[in-house]
C-alpha cells in the first residue's frame, strides 16, 4: 500500500484525515508540531517540526508516494500577517519544493471556500471570483495561486481541494456557538441572513480519499463538503431543536460588535495575545456561505452522506460524551 504524508496531522481535519487513511490501509506519516511533552501517537509515523522549517518538511517528505497537506494558522484570529504569511504560504512552499525534488505522486493541497470570502452568487462554484475578505484569507488564497502555478511550471501532480466550513467530533470552533445557545445566553448579531453551510468532518475526509490517486483530480480544484446552506436564523434554530432549548432570541446590531473586535485585535495583537473577539469571529454573522459541489460529484463521484441536520446531531453528541457540553 502506498504511503501517505498529511502535514497537520495533528489537527482537526489533518487527524481525521490519517486515521481514515490508516483505517483504508495506507502507510501514514504525519508532520505535526510538538507541544511540550505532547504523547506520540504510536500509530502514525510522526516528523516533528514546523513547515516554515524547509529541512523539517524534507524530512517528513521523503520516502511518501503522497502528501495531504492541511497545515495552517486557521485557529488563529489574531496573528500578524508575517507569521499568517510565513505558516500558509512560505510553509506551503516548502512542501511544493520537497515534494517536486523528491517526486512525490500527488500533493493534495489543502485550500478553503474562504477564497471566495463573502459570496454574492447563490451558490458559488469553484469558478466564482475570489473575494478573500480578511488575512486567512488572503494568503490561503495566495497559497493556492502558488500552488497551481508550481504545479503547472513543474508539472507536479496537484488537486486543489475547498472545504466547506467543517464540523464534527473534534471541533473546537463552533462550540462556544453550541454552549451559548444551550445556557440561552446566545446573542444574534445583525439581520442573520446570511447563508451557513456546515460539512460534517466525514464527508470532506471522503473528498481527500476519493481524489487520492483519483488520475481525473489531477489539475483539478474541487469544493467538497455537504450539500445544505441555511440563513444564519435558521442554523441557530435547529442547533437549539437539536440541544432541545428555546431557540435564541435577543438580537444586536452589528456595527457596535465590529468596532468592539477592531478594539480588541488593536489591543491584543501587537502583545502577541489571542483576542476574545475579533473581526474574522464577527464575519460568521456577515459573510454568505452557500456552494454548489457539483463538480466533485460529477467529475469524481463524491457523494456526502451525512445531512445538516445530522450533523449538528452527531457533533453534538460528540460535544456530549466528552463532556463539553
Ligand atoms: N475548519 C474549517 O472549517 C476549515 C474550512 C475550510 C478549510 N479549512 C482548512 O483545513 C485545514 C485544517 O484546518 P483545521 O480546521 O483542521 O485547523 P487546525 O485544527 O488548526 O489544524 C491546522 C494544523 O496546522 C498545524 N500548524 C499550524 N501552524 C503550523 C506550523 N507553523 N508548523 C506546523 N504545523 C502547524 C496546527 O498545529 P498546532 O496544533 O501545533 O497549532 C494544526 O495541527 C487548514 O488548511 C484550513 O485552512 C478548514
Amino acid at each position: 500500500m502506498e504511503s501517505i504524508l498529511v502535514t497537520g496531522g495533528n489537527g482537526f481535519l489533518g487527524s481525521h484525515i490519517a486515521n481514515r487513511l490508516q483505517t483504508l490501509g495506507y502507510r501514514v506519516r504525519i508532520f505535526a508540531r510538538r507541544h511540550g511533552q505532547q504523547a506520540v501517537r504510536e500509530e502514525f509515523d510522526t516528523v516533528w517540526g514546523d513547515i516554515r522549517d524547509k529541512e523539517a518538511v524534507r524530512t517528513a517528505v521523503q520516502g511518501m508516494d503522497r502528501v495531504i497537506h492541511t497545515v495552517s494558522n486557521f485557529r488563529k484570529g489574531g496573528s500578524d500577517k508575517d507569521e499568517a504569511h510565513a505558516i500558509n504560504v512560505e510553509g506551503t512552499n516548502n512542501v511544493l519544493e520537497a515534494c517536486s525534488e523528491f517526486k512525490v505522486k500527488q500533493l493534495i493541497h489543502c485550500s478553503t471556500i474562504g477564497v471566495h470570502g463573502s459570496v454574492k452568487e447563490i451558490p458559488a462554484t469553484e469558478t466564482t471570483p475570489y473575494n478573500p475578505g480578511d488575512l486567512y484569507q488572503e494568503t490561503k488564497l495566495e497559497a493556492e495561486l502558488a500552488v497551481r502555478k508550481f504545479a503547472e511550471d513543474k508539472k507536479l501532480p496537484t488537486t486543489v481541494i475547498r472545504p466547506i466550513s467543517l464540523i464534527g467530533p473534534g471541533d473546537m470552533r463552533m462550540l462556544k456557538l453550541f454552549r451559548m445557545i444551550q445556557k440561552g445566553k446566545f446573542f444574534k448579531v445583525g439581520p442573520c441572513t446570511a447563508y451557513f453551510q456546515p460539512a460534517y468532518i466525514d464527508d470532506v475526509v471522503e473528498g481527500f480519499v476519493t481524489c487520492l490517486g483519483n488520475e481525473k483530480a489531477l489539475g483539478e480544484v474541487f469544493i467538497v463538503g455537504g450539500e445544505e446552506y441555511v440563513p444564519l436564523e435558521e442554523l441557530f434554530q435547529i442547533i437549539a431543536d437539536e440541544l432541545g432549548v428555546t431557540p435564541p432570541k435577543i438580537r444586536i446590531p452589528l456595527t457596535p460588535v465590529l468596532w468592539m473586535a477592531s478594539l480588541c485585535e488593536t489591543i491584543c495583537v501587537p502583545l502577541h495575545l489571542e483576542p476574545p473577539l475579533h473581526r474574522r469571529r464577527v464575519s460568521f454573522y456577515q459573510n454568505n456561505r452557500a456552494f454548489d459541489i457539483s463538480k466533485a460529484k460529477e467529475k469524481l463521484g463524491y457523494r456526502p452522506a451525512v445531512s445538516l441536520r445530522d450533523a449538528i446531531r452527531k457533533t453534538i453528541d460528540w460535544y456530549r460524551r466528552e463532556g463539553w457540553l
